[in-house]
């Protein structure tokens, strides 16, 4: 069985005026160990997609299934379990918190969910990304490669099954983006988890095991390597 699947996703954002139907019937089906690139034009539907991955949002009909679970039965309790537990989230613009130490940002998940180990665990993920010896610092004392592989580090915090990454070397120069997207590769490969990563890169695509082009919120086409 896939860890994620999407089966005839349709999602519609109503605001003031026309709803505008940003996925429009997406099934897609992605198994543990798998790299995925969703590529397309800005407002195909990417973020959106990874959004509904993620449990972040839902489908406005059709299902999403993580670990085989549809996300649109749970209730709020079981959701946060599910995110925390199946989901990392990398951005574009890193998402930390400029007032705590790198330690800080990626312990933070398993403090706020009540673990202990907390240390140990980020010396760990720090060690996966590369980064020993850096955990006292603060982001702004880190470059901008440095600052995604904390984001790496702390979005694989909970080891989660589904890595989820919204173009993610969006902000980088070339050589770091290269290094980024070995660096995902690699963990996709070690830790068994499902990646699935929107970009506009070529280099990135090239990485990946399956390239979804994504167009006006269907699916165009699937390469799988
Ligand atoms: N929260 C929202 N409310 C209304 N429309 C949205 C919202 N988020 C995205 N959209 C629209 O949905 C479409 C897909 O957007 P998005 O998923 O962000 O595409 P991409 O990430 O590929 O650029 C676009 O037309 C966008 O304007
Ligand atoms: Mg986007």
């Amino acid at each position: 069985m896939s860890i994620l699947s999407l089966q005839s996703v349709t999602k519609e954002y109503v605001g003031d005026g026309q709803p505008v139907r940003a996925l429009d019937g997406v099934t897609l089906e992605v198994n543990a160990g798998e790299f995925v690139a969703l590529v397309g034009r800005s407002g195909c539907g990417k973020s959106t997609l990874l959004n509904l991955a993620g449990a972040m949002d839902f489908p406005t009909s059709g299902a999403v299934l993580l670990d085989g679970v549809a996300t649109s039965t749970l209730d709020d309790a079981r959701l946060t379990v599910l995110r925390r537990e199946k989901v990392g989230f990398i951005f574009q613009s890193f998402q930390l918190l400029h007032t705590l130490t790198v330690f800080e940002n990626v312990e933070l998940p398993l403090l706020l969910a009540g673990k202990s180990g907390a240390r140990a665990a980020a010396e760990n993920r720090l060690a996966t990304v590369e980064l020993t010896g850096l955990g006292d610092r603060l982001p702004h004392q880190l470059s901008g490669g440095q600052m995604q592989r904390v984001a790496i580090a702390r979005a694989l915090i909970h080891s989660p099954a589904v890595l989820l990454a919204d173009e993610p070397t969006g902000n980088l120069d070339s050589t770091t983006s290269a290094v980024i997207l070995q660096l995902l590769q690699r963990l996709t490969r070690e830790k068994n988890t499902a990646t699935i990563m929107a970009t506009h890169s070529l280099e990135a695509a090239a990485l990946a095991d399956a390239v979804v082009r994504l167009r006006d919120g269907k699916v165009e086409e699937i390469i799988r390597r």
